[in-house]
């Protein structure tokens, strides 16, 4: 479909052909910014000087003979063309856009079958799922999904960290104080207890800590019982994040995490040593990266490798393997130095694709203020915090709605919903304060909110016991043009979140046109009116992009709630 301002530009083209092109005139026209003086406009400066005539005598003159039947008037104000758009065939043509389109309305084609890679959630085995890795997982997953909304196809990795010294010392930690039992009866917490336990006996006995760099070597050699008791650990730590998965409702297309590696480290580091990279640093062996950023350190002086020889490994497996146009890392702000590294080391090896990396960094969740964290002892299981909301929306549904038949299903969604929307309704650089009590709530810019607003054009739809196809009148009242104006944004908001992966740009789109909808609701009669067909035609628009809006950031939308 083409936009109004495309139309505009072509009629402007037909009067002022000798002078701008189309282009040129797309460029220049802009939104006026009182509603008084149109949809569109036209500045007439330009012309000024190929037709030694003033501005507002060309827009005068102009505006006499532009005639579109996209636009109801345009007019001269000024130096400006002012057009106003045709409500009448501009609501139809929307509101059956999107009937005849349904989920695929605002499908983009630009992303042309290329593959983007994203390295999202990534939580560390052994240790509780973060906050920082909750939100990876649904910005990161929000993004992929735009990514398919735009043409690519998207490769969901979670690089899980499941490897590095740490390991040796819990192996060491869970032999000394641990028991089998224990670990079985609640793994997370109890192996994060022995971790703990680690740190502490190690300040009052630093020998530990060679204790720990043993059966982590023991461990990188494959000694049989160090794996075993690794493997343990990640089969436990896996079902605990799958549980969270499952409620979420992420999917990975890829668990390959950082031990996956292992096999993979010598050939980068053999790979470096040839071009003439490494540089022995006491003992150790680092990238210099010259004077704007440290070394990258590749390999310890005991000789294991480190965090950022994994990454380099893991980003030449995923190119090979997936050949990606581009390969997106979301992954918190902090890290943001390690991802420079990175990059630059690649483009030392002489990669050029090592600028198809980005990083995708977010802020911190905070709790009244300061980082929520997982503090000595004092654990907090995201699993138990979905419960918890799930339970408050559970009880809030039972209030509204008691006869709600799969109340259990509806919970859970809304619960979810809600988190999931509390996260990416803030752009996502920004911290976010965490609130139960603001994410559930009814009104405002809420999950809940647009679930509701979604569930209230369904039960219209349901009451009328019908969906209509088609449009028979449109609509020119300024209530219901607010929704249509709201519906037509929605496919240039997808590219522009997709593009500055920005999923907080469908939270705007969306609530924007929660809120006009809402506010048409409270003021026209829909059922047994007048209009009623193309009303309901509108309802259902309306359902439709709520639906697929929300879907894009990985919430569902209940029918009735
Ligand atoms: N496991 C890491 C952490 O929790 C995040 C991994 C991010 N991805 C990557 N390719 N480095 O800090």
């Amino acid at each position: 479909m083409k936009t109004y301002k495309e139309y505009f530009a072509e009629s402007l083209h037909r009067y002022f052909s000798e002078h701008l092109s189309v282009e040129k005139i797309t460029e220049l026209i802009e939104k006026p910014k009182q509603e008084a003086h149109g949809d569109l406009a036209f500045p007439c400066f330009v012309l000024a000087k190929a037709l030694k005539t003033a501005p507002q005598k060309i827009a005068a003159e102009a505006a006499e003979h532009i005639r579109d039947v996209h636009f109801s008037m345009v007019e001269a104000n000024g130096p400006y063309i002012n057009a106003f758009i045709n409500r009448e065939i501009a609501s139809k043509a929307v509101i059956e856009d999107v009937l005849k389109q349904k989920q695929h309305y605002g499908d983009h084609h630009f992303g042309d079958g290329k593959t983007i890679t994203f390295d999202l959630s990534s939580p560390n085995i052994a240790k509780p799922f973060s906050m920082g890795h909750l939100r990876s997982t649904v910005i990161g997953n929000a993004i992929a999904n735009l990514s398919e909304k735009c043409g690519y196809k998207a490769v969901r990795i979670n690089y899980i960290g499941d490897w590095g010294t740490q390991f040796g010392k819990l192996i060491y930690a869970y032999i000394k104080w641990g028991s089998e039992e224990a670990v079985q009866r609640d793994p997370i917490p109890e192996l994060f207890r022995l971790y703990t336990k680690f740190h502490e006996e190690a300040e009052r006995d630093p020998s530990l800590d060679d204790e720990g760099r043993l059966w982590f070597k023991r461990l990188e050699d494959g000694d049989p019982e160090a794996t075993r008791i690794w493997e343990w650990f990640r089969t436990v730590s896996l079902e605990a994040f799958n549980k969270i998965y499952d409620l979420l409702n992420v999917r990975f297309d890829s668990m390959n995490g950082e031990a996956f590696y292992n096999d993979k480290m010598d050939a980068v580091v053999e790979e470096l040593e040839e071009k003439g990279l490494l540089v022995e640093s006491e003992g150790a062996l680092v990238v210099e990266l010259g004077d704007d950023l440290p070394p990258c350190l590749i390999k310890k002086k005991d000789g294991a490798t480190l965090y950022a020889t994994r990454d380099l490994a893991s980003a030449l497996y995923r190119k090979r393997e997936y050949d990606f146009f581009e390969s997106l890392y979301v992954v918190g702000n902090e890290q943001s130095l390690h991802f420079k590294q990175i990059k630059e080391v690649l483009k030392k090896m002489g990669y050029d694709w090592a600028d198809r990396i980005e990083h995708v960094p977010f802020g911190m969740i905070l709790k009244d203020g300061k980082k929520m964290s997982t503090r000595k002892g004092r654990v907090v299981l995201l699993e138990k915090v979905l419960q918890e909301i799930i339970a408050l929306a559970e009880s809030n549904i039972l209030e509204k709605n008691p006869d709600l038949k799969n109340k259990e299903e509806v919970a859970r969604q809304v619960g979810v919903g809600a988190v999931i929307y509390h996260d990416l309704k803030h752009y996502r650089m920004n911290d976010v304060e965490f609130s139960m009590e603001d994410m559930l709530k009814f009104e405002g810019n809420t999950g809940p909110y647009l679930q509701y607003t979604h569930a209230r054009a369904c039960s219209i739809l349901r009451k009328a016991g019908r969906a209509p196809e088609r449009v028979t009148a449109g609509f020119v009242d300024d209530a219901s043009w607010a929704v249509i104006t709201a519906l037509s944004a929605f496919p240039e908001d997808i590219r522009t979140a997709f593009l500055e992966r920005n999923p907080a740009q469908v939270s705007k789109s969306l609530f924007r046109l929660a809120q006009a909808f809402n506010q048409f609701y409270a003021q026209s009669r829909i059922l047994g009116s007048e209009n009623e067909e193309s009303k309901l035609a509108l309802v259902r628009a309306v359902a439709i992009v709520i639906k697929e809006g929300l879907r894009l950031l990985g919430i569902k939308a209940p029918d009735e709630m």
